[in-house]
């Protein structure tokens, strides 16, 4: 695990200690190895992202409340976490980028905190046991801003004319709130968002309900099944809203700018449709809510599958809400342990649009296969294998969305249809409100055709280069 920034800090202490007297340091010596090991790692060891998340416990749930100023940008927030140590810990981190904390409780009690670059370190008055289930509680304030990933787009809380577009992939989460922010840690959320009287604030899960006074409007929301930090949001602006409920008993809740009405309309309304065919081909719509947050960010440049509701930067196209849509099977559900399985994601969802083309008059998903499979190896989409990006930077790359996608086609071709869309369809059920990795994927897929896929997942997931010699199916 490469951990630079905490490894400067420890160094730091270290020489902080030999320049104290004696009897002092022979104290800060007993705590220091001692709390070594009942500290809570800084990261849970991405690869891409090693500060991403926090070891030592895990949270249940959050319940997040917070006040947005649109006219001056201000957001006041308290999160309250509940979680449990998976380990001793004399001292924990949380993720949260910038904002100044003003207050923070352990299971009530002041605890010390300090900030370290995106990591907020907490040492609780008392240890907490492992297996010890305990509250945190961090009152924070500022002016929230997005970071910049890799590969140089904005993440997070990004301000816009009229609010602010809220998405946390893959590290924007602790722009906006304290969390343990890797997608390896899922947890239930509520949310209470006061906004200036006319704003909507949006967020995931079931709508509860509003209520105006003194010219603010809180809004309240609850997300009940598990879900990764990465994938919440609280999208504020002026929208208009519909709400309504399908056949299958979602309920469906839409904003949309209003300068983006008419474009989204149309295909808004898809929206039951949609989740109706997806349905069909992976196994229920694994949320009890649903909807599409359309609003207007110029700078943002994409969408993302908020859970339950999917925030876009424009009025989408078709294909980017069937897209999105599959994310709340594939990634949102079932979620990665890894930023370097996004396969798992982009590959999935992609190949759903070109699924929803076929079956709904388009082209086949062979044709565009083919059309794909026919560029020359010095184009980008042989760039990297999709099952190993190589950075952070890469992992909304082509290769990732369309040889991922290519991957699938090729084992629906080895396995057949029918066994396909069994594979598929397990997969979404055994992994259901909880996580999934691809030596898992490949091993149900073996099981589910009693074929030895080594090869084929080897040669389109992890070998560099354009796929030579494909047979034509
Ligand atoms: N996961 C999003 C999608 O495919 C895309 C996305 C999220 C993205 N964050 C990004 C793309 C940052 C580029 C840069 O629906
Ligand atoms: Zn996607």
């Amino acid at each position: 695990m490469t951990q630079p920034a905490r490894r400067t800090a420890i160094l730091r202490r270290e020489a902080v200690i030999a320049t104290v007297p004696v009897a002092l340091a022979a104290l800060f010596v007993a705590a220091g190895p001692a709390s070594a090991g009942t500290a809570g790692t800084s990261g849970v060891g991405d690869p891409y992202f090693p500060l991403a998340g926090n070891g030592g416990y895990d949270v249940g749930h959050y319940d997040l409340t917070l006040r947005y100023d649109t006219g001056t940008g201000h957001l006041a927030g308290q999160a309250v976490l509940t979680a449990r140590a998976t380990q001793r810990l004399t001292r924990f981190d949380l993720d949260l980028n910038g904002l100044k904390v003003t207050g923070l409780t352990v299971d009530h009690v002041k605890a010390d905190h300090t900030r370290d670059g995106q990591e907020l370190v907490v040492t609780p008055r008392h240890a907490l046991r492992k297996g010890q289930t305990f509250r945190i509680a961090v009152t924070y304030e500022g002016k929230p801003g997005p970071v910049t990933d890799p590969d140089g787009s904005l993440d997070g809380w990004i301000p816009t004319d009229d609010g602010a577009f809220v998405a946390g992939e893959p590290q924007g989460a602790m722009t906006w709130f304290p969390a343990n922010s890797h997608p390896t840690d899922k947890a239930s959320y509520d949310f209470t968002i006061t906004v200036p009287k006319g704003r909507t604030a949006v967020a995931n899960g079931v709508f509860l309900g509003e209520d105006t006074a003194h010219g603010q409007t809180t809004f309240r929301w609850r997300q009940r099944e598990p879900m990764a930090a990465y994938l919440a949001t609280a999208t504020v602006g002026k929208f208009e809203v519909k709400k309504y409920t399908t056949r299958d008993g979602i309920q469906v809740y839409d904003a949309v700018d209003p300068r983006e009405a008419e474009a989204a309309a149309p295909v808004l309304k898809q929206l039951p449709s949609v989740l109706e065919w997806e349905s069909k081909l992976f196994g229920p719509y694994p949320f009890r809510a649903a909807g599409s947050i359309v609003d207007r960010a110029p700078n943002v440049g994409y969408a993302l599958e908020t859970q339950t509701r999917p925030v876009y930067d424009a009025a989408p196209g078709l294909s980017t809400l069937v897209h999105e849509s599959a994310h709340q099977w594939f990634g949102d559900s079932v979620t990665l342990t890894s930023w370097k399985e996004i396969w798992l994601n982009e590959g999935f969802a992609t190949y759903t649009e070109w699924l929803y083309g076929e079956q709904h008059g388009g082209e086949t998903a062979q044709q565009t296969f083919d059309a794909l499979y026919a560029r020359p190896a010095s184009d980008g989409l042989w760039a990297f294998p999709p099952g190993d990006p190589g950075s952070g930077a890469n992992i909304f790359g082509t290769p990732v969305y369309a040889r991922g996608a290519m991957t699938l086609h090729v084992l629906r071709k080895a396995v057949g249809d029918r066994v396909f869309f069994r594979i598929l369809r397990a997969w979404a059920a055994e992994h259901r409100d909880g996580h999934g990795t691809t030596p898992q994927f490949v091993r149900l897929a073996e099981r589910e055709s009693g074929k030895d896929l080594g090869d084929l997942f080897q040669t389109w997931l992890y070998t560099q280069g354009k796929p030579a010699g494909l047979s034509k199916p």
